[in-house]
């Protein structure tokens, strides 16, 4: 790893599926695994995905005697085919040459992929490939490669081919391959002119439709061939066909930009229409790359995380910075698409939407914040789906999927399979309620960031409602203690998710669950004074909220249920976790290592994860995660219970002994919970974290998507848990203690409509005040806060 660059000096066989969704190109819209132009899907070890944000189908398979219907993120045709062959031969694969030379870098500067292989065929004839490849951050639509060979020890005739492949089905995932794949149907395809190829296909429910435009122009020597292609069509496949002369020593190179346009688009008249006219306008490879690197400079300015002086922690922070860009971006602003767990990487999760929002937001919303907001829009878009939801079930307000894809239905899968038992198994982790919770949080967080109040009064306000009377109505009171209790659901912990032997679903009250639900209610009646009397009430009638409702909610503010470990100080991750086997971590580490996932191996093994004090994941450990310290112990305050600041390392401790880190996401709870109490065991975690994709922890999952919320979360580790950055009566506070391990940090900061810079040392603090939009606002430094308008730059002492 450079600083700027990841780079593989070696062809590993065995590694390209991780490494293709490492080196997944996208700009926000669409996004291409980095899978070698030459290469189909047709052993495991290589998948050109293609995706489009938010480009779903669902389709119904027949699983165990059941009928199931799943909605996937759709694998669209591949636009990438290029290859060689000496005529009468085969043609060119890595996996079919003698690799004599190899290297791939994925540029992150400025979001090129790039490979070089020198290579050796069965009758001794050695070329050098290069390839470049870009997925256009300045042109949503545009995707682009060079493809050059040079012979290096021979001459004589070839045929090079360009084409677009749409043959694919989604396959990307072992676990799936049982179920229904085929997802497109191909509707027009042929040859525009003579350098162009066009396929137009559409999925078979959803009929989102895609076209693909492809034009490809071969050089010799560096000159225009001239040479006219032939055209193969077939069905779902066109291929143009170039035969030419290769002369020892002189490159051979190709082209081929292609344009991609759907009936989802805005500004469209018809994707194919769309996408030749445009095809027609295309400059050169070189001047899209030009384009496509000031558009990544304009993000590098504002969105890098300087760290110069830890190598390792820069280029790791870089790649995660540079897949949620390529996950979301500017282009991602009014395409009506969630942020994705996995990225657009891969079909893992099947592309779906879960509560990681919590853990990539923080980095956009001082940094991005429209994305932020379009991203809030697509749950708001969402509401009326959650509102039904809540009220299938029996509730009022809006109770959102935990799974979420095309038009917010639930599409959690109904049963998995577990690989490592071959046993199809009723999934019931969609009954993680707290994901309501997590669009509330985000909501009340942008406006802190930016001060939205257009937004928060017009929409934020209206899904902060839904979701408090959701809580509200979905909480029942236990007489006998006059407690409010939250039963029946899943915690972030997906080990639990019903008791041991128990006939019924869900647990009961979830500490994090019941806390959170307090914090929203408590935020939906704080509102009132934020955006004004008359909206609030304009929304309370809108939204059949009567008084009687907000006296429930207050009474529910005072008075919800938090479970506690019997005679500790330990909050009780659920009601009954004493109740729970401990679990045997040393017998089981050293066959199955630290991140296990232990709901497999003991289902496998007869047995059930219900049973035991053992989690997948942070849940309790959540609560010091999103809130400070003052923050929570008001919480309790309010609700009567006597929880107290020193009483959290407690809780750590308890509960760090109990978590295998199943989910990438864990790893960020840990470090972040620790950043200020014990350095060193913050940093470890910090670093895991930071690995999870490079390194591929989980043991085979970053091949079928990147972990979205744990790249984002080290990334805002940095941001805010070592820089002690908090939002708090309108002042932006800062308390910097970097790690030992990364002694200094520069960074920017969208804060309230202004940029600002911060240069962090072990002794020093320097905050540069760049011109703004809004008012002057407030910075705290260790306390003190300090008014700043545009211009100002201040520097503190922070020596310990
Ligand atoms: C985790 C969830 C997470 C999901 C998607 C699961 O493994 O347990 O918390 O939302 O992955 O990343």
């Amino acid at each position: 790893m450079a600083d700027w660059s990841i780079i593989y000096n070696q062809w590993v066989p065995k590694e390209q599926t991780l490494r293709e969704a490492l080196c997944t190109l996208g700009n926000g819209y669409i996004a291409t695994r980095g899978a070698f132009e030459e290469t189909l899907a047709e052993d495991d070890l290589h998948y050109p995905g293609t995706y489009l944000a938010g480009g779903y189908n669902r389709l119904t398979s027949e699983v165990a005697g059941k009928q199931i219907e799943n909605e996937d993120l759709v694998n669209w045709p591949n636009w990438l085919p290029v290859s060689f062959r000496q005529p009468g031969e085969a043609w060119f694969h890595i996996s079919n040459v003698e690799v004599l030379d190899f290297k791939q870098e994925l540029d992150m500067q400025h979001g090129v992929l790039r490979r070089f292989v020198h290579f050796r065929d069965s009758k001794g004839r050695e070329s050098k490939l290069n390839t470049r490849r870009i997925v256009s951050m300045a042109n949503p639509h545009l995707a682009a490669l060079e493809w050059q060979l040079t012979p290096f020890n021979w001459s004589g005739e070839v045929e090079l081919r360009a084409a677009l492949d749409g043959r694919v089905i989604n396959s990307g995932v072992a676990r799936y391959r049982a179920l229904a794949s085929q997802h497109l149907e191909t509707l027009e395809q042929g040859q525009y002119d003579e350098e162009t190829l066009y396929l137009v296909v559409q999925t078979v429910q959803s009929k989102t439709r895609m076209a693909q435009v492809a034009r490809t122009k071969v050089y010799l020597s560096g000159q225009a061939s001239g040479v006219l292609p032939q055209t193969k069509i077939e069905q779902g496949y066109t291929e143009h066909v170039y035969k030419l002369q290769a002369t020892e020593g002189q490159p051979l190179r190709l082209e081929k930009s292609v344009l991609l346009y759907t009936s989802r688009d805005w500004a469209t008249s018809e994707p194919l229409q769309d996408a030749c006219a445009n095809s027609i306008r295309q400059g050169t490879f070189e001047e899209s790359l030009e384009e496509h690197k000031r558009a990544w400079q304009r993000i590098w300015n504002r969105c890098d995380l300087d760290t110069a002086c830890n190598t390792k922690v820069q280029s790791a922070l870089r790649l995660h910075i540079f897949h949620l860009l390529q996950s979301v971006s500017g282009h991602t602003v009014d395409l009506d698409v969630g942020v994705p767990a996995r990225g657009w990487h891969g079909e893992a999760y099947r592309g779906h939407i879960f509560w990681d929002e919590l853990f990539i937001f923080p980095f956009l919303n001082l940094h991005l914040p429209a994305i932020t907001r379009e991203l809030l829009m697509y749950r708001y878009r969402r509401l009326n789906e959650a509102r039904s939801a809540a009220k299938a079930a029996g509730y009022k307000g809006a109770m959102f999927p935990w799974q979420s894809g095309s038009n917010g239905r639930e599409e959690s899968q109904v049963i998995h399979l577990n690989p490592q038992s071959g046993r199809w198994l009723p999934d019931n982790t969609f009954l993680q309620r707290h994901i309501s919770s997590a669009v509330a949080y985000n909501v009340w967080h942008y406006y802190q960031a930016t001060g939205d109040i257009d937004f928060l009064s017009y929409h934020g306000a209206e899904m902060l409602l839904d979701i408090a009377q959701f809580w509200s109505t979905i909480a029942t009171i236990n007489q006998e203690t006059g407690r409010y209790e939250i039963l029946h659901v899943v915690g972030p912990d997906e080990y639990h998710t019903e008791y041991p032997d128990s006939e019924e679903v869900g647990l009961n009250n979830n500490a994090y669950t019941n806390v959170m639900a307090v914090w929203v209610i408590q935020k939906a009646l704080q509102l009132k004074e934020v955006i004004g009397d008359s909206r609030y009430q304009e929304l309370l009638t809108k939204r059949h909220i009567s008084p009687d409702h907000l006296t429930r909610w207050e009474d529910i503010g005072k008075r919800m249920y938090v479970p506690f470990l019997e005679d500790t100080r330990i909050i009780a991750q659920f009601d009954g976790y004493d109740q729970l086997h401990e679990f045997d971590w040393a017998k089981y580490r050293v066959k199955h290592g630290e991140a296990m996932r232990l709901d497999r191996i003991l289902e496998s093994e007869g047995d059930s994860v219900n049973k035991y004090k053992a989690s997948k994941q942070a849940d309790v450990l959540m609560l010091f995660y999103l809130f400070s310290s003052e923050e929570l112990i008001s919480i309790f305050q309010q609700l009567d219970y006597d929880f107290r600041p020193e009483r959290i390392p407690e809780n750590i401790a308890y509960y760090e002994q109990r978590t295998s880190h199943g989910s990438t996401l864990s790893k960020i709870v840990h470090a972040w919970v620790l950043a200020r109490s014990d350095r060193k065991r913050s940093w470890t975690n910090f670093e895991t974290a930071l690995m999870s994709d490079l390194e591929d922890i989980q043991g085979g999952t970053t091949a079928e998507g990147i972990h979205l919320g744990a790249m984002a979360g080290t990334v805002d580790l940095v941001q805010r848990a070592y820089t002690g950055l908090e939002i708090r009566d309108n002042v932006l506070w800062l308390n910097p203690v970097l790690p030992d391990e990364m002694p200094c940090l520069n960074l920017q900061l969208r804060y309230r409509g202004h940029w600002l810079e911060l240069k962090i040392t072990r002794d020093k603090l320097i905050i540069k005040f760049d011109r703004g939009w809004s008012k002057e606002v407030k910075i705290g430094v260790r306390g003190e806060a300090y008014t700043f308008k545009t211009g100002d730059q201040k520097e503190f002492d922070i020596r310990r």
